[in-house]
């Protein structure tokens, strides 16, 4: 997920990574690393924090022609210089740098344990090294041996492999983190990201997936893994450098709203038990005892990780019939609040560094409950002090308002709920194998409902103007309601308010007029008839109403001029995509009023004060 660099050509090698890893800071990361050829051998230089740190580090190195380099952000192992890349084999006689994740490492890891490996790190990028080793020892080939190596691999990977013993080449392969190649006179780049390239070359090759690439100076060869030869033209970038660290999208937002079919695979891979219909994490793996016997979950958080926090309340009383409370944790931390025995507190933060959730988390254990942690950042704060946890797996998010990180935090809590529920035997192997099933389809229908950007912005702009919002749901969407009033809040400063939709005959209605647009989220679940009425009680009153639903009935066509159709899927899952219509207006509203969509007034990305 995070930055690539690699370099062989005539110049000082460690100059150009450095350079190309610094146009990859922009993507956030944990810590940065290179490793480069000179004298026969391999150095490694590597570090936690930024990348000035490294170049630090790097100055009087001697000069180098070949090297990589590379900017983590941690999914296995604490954001910590051993866990930093490039990692090497046994012998140091390779040296890799990874994006992605090794789904099957641990076991790769043992059968290498078992041949006579030592491993110095907690990652699973670090197995890719032995492996090749192991493979060369009978090959005597670098290309082959990372070609069989990647055979044997399950997961995501973008790597750049270097060699003591053929330091005229770099091997580069890809499957599921990009990889592109950049072309020049007597010298060729590797990169995560045309940003690192863009100053050298305008002439790129792109890596497609199960594909590698032999790089020396003068030449590049394409294979796939079955070494069948690649013919591929080169491409020109056309972009601009502001352009290209967002991935050509005008925002940070906007591209972190797009990356979600992806960011919600992340957030399932590897965790999902097609045949039995259950989940597995392995961050929970040695507390799922007391996670299925428990008498009560607490779940602490802030913003819209509280939403979130909401959301796996209705799911897990609705599924696993455990009692939820649901707490801000700026409340629970200072209402001396009452833990019992059995109760198991969670907390959840995207950052890990939310200073209200991190005390709230410390008040739990000092009422001795259980705490584990569904965070984003690896090795953060709160993740480092929860008793266990789930990383989500989304990837930096830059944009101040979250957005993917809110949905890869219900994809967790769904798969939190099929443990427990499984476990509890509140719902069985085949309604649990329907759960799996809908899981897996969710990022196909996300892409579908991105489609209709446009659409939305249509409704942006006819609505932009108006100074209030109201944002309406029912059960498990009610939540979605009241982070859909906060993203317009956050990035377009227009005050808007979510409520349960039944609540609003109990005062608000009393706001509604024609000035009072009203956003209803209405997937068509059990009580999408009541908020059928409930709508009609808006357009009573010459309110505006915008829909969101996955009903196409005719009642819905008669009552609201603006409907969003997203697809159907399982009530407990249907907050992951109702969402994203939501996420999508606030951002083409605060576009059009001219907001700094990825750093609005007054807020921070990570609030670490009280
Ligand atoms: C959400 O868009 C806001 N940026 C904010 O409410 C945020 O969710 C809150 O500060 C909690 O942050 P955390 O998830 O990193 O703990
Ligand atoms: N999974 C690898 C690690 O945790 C790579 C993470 C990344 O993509 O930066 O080190």
């Amino acid at each position: 997920m995070c930055g690539i660099v690699g370099y062989i050509g005539n110049r000082n090698a460690c100059e150009v990574l450095v350079e190309g890893l610094k146009r990859l800071e922009y993507r956030g990361y944990d810590s940065a690393g290179v490793a480069l050829f000179a004298d026969s051998h391999i150095d490694v230089i590597k570090t936690p924090g930024k990348v000035s740190r490294l170049e630090s580090m790097t100055s009087g190195v001697q000069a180098a022609r070949i090297g990589i380099g590379h900017t983590r952000w941690a999914t296995h192992g604490e954001p910590n210089t051993v866990n930093a890349h490039p990692h090497t084999d046994c012998t140091g006689n390779f040296a890799i740098i990874h994006n992605g994740i090794i789904e099957n490492y641990s076991s790769l890891k043992t059968k290498l344990t078992l041949l006579g490996h030592s491993f110095r790190s907690q990652t699973d990028t670090e197995v890719l090294a032995h492996l090749i080793e192991e493979f060369y020892s009978k090959t005597r080939s670098t290309e082959m041996a990372v070609r069989l190596a990647l055979k044997e691999v399950n997961g995501t990977f973008g790597i750049v492999v270097m060699s003591s013993s053929e330091p005229d080449v770099l091997i580069a392969a890809r499957r599921g983190s990009p990889l592109l190649i950049g072309l020049g006179d007597s010298e060729n780049l590797i990169a995560s990201d045309a940003s690192a390239l863009i100053s050298h070359t305008r002439n790129v090759l792109y890596l497609h997936d199960n594909e590698i690439a032999i790089i020396t100076r003068d030449n590049v060869s394409l294979k796939n893994l079955d070494d069948e030869a690649i013919e591929r033209e080169a491409e020109h970038l056309t972009f601009d450098l502001e352009q290209i660290e967002k991935g050509g999208f005008d925002h940070f937002m906007l591209k972190e709203i797009n990356e979600q079919p992806e960011t919600i695979k992340n957030a399932l891979r590897g965790r999902l038990i097609d045949a039995d219909g259950i989940s597995k994490m392995g961050g929970l793996r040695d507390v799922e005892d007391k996670i299925t016997n428990a008498r009560r979950f607490v779940i602490l958080a802030c913003g819209t990780s509280w939403h979130a926090a909401l959301v796996g309340k209705y799911i897990l009383e609705q599924c696993a019939n455990i009692p939820v409370e649901v707490d801000y944790a700026s409340e629970f931390r200072y209402r001396n609040p009452v833990l019992m025995d059995g109760d198991v507190v969670w907390v959840m933060s995207q950052s890990g560094e939310t200073l209200d959730t991190l005390a709230a988390l410390r008040e739990a254990k000092v009422k001795g409950a259980p705490v584990y942690g569904i965070v984003n950042v690896v090795g953060s704060t709160i993740a480092r002090e929860t008793d266990a946890g789930v990383y989500i797996h989304a990837g930096p998010e830059i944009g101040v308002a979250s957005t993917k990180a809110f949905t890869s935090q219900l994809a967790v809590l769904n798969l939190i709920n099929l443990l427990v529920s499984r476990r509890r035997r509140t719902i069985s192997a085949e309604q649990g194998r329907a759960i799996v099933e809908e899981m897996e389809r969710l990022p196909e229908k996300i892409e579908q409902i991105l489609g209709q950007r446009d659409e939305i912005e249509a409704i942006a702009e006819e609505f932009k103007d108006s100074r209030n919002f109201l944002y309406l749901g029912r059960g498990v969407n009610f939540p979605v309601a009241l982070e859909g009033a906060l993203k317009l809040k956050e990035i377009s400063y227009i005050h808007a308010e979510g409520y349960p939709a039944a609540e609003m005959k109990h005062g608000p209605i009393a706001l509604i007029d024609e000035n009072m647009p009203a956003v209803f989220v209405a997937p068509g679940d059990s009580t999408y008839d009541k908020i059928l009425s409930n709508i009609q009680e808006v357009r009573a009153r010459k309110g505006n109403v915008i829909v969101i639903s996955n009903e196409a009935d005719g009642r819905l066509k008669d009552l609201a001029k603006y409907i969003v159709q997203i697809p159907k899927t399982i009530d407990i899952l249907s907050p992951i995509l109702s969402v994203i219509p939501l996420q999508l207006l606030s951002y083409y509203i605060a576009v059009k009023r001219g907001c700094n969509v990825d750093q609005p007034r007054n807020l921070a990305k990570s609030v670490t004060v009280e």
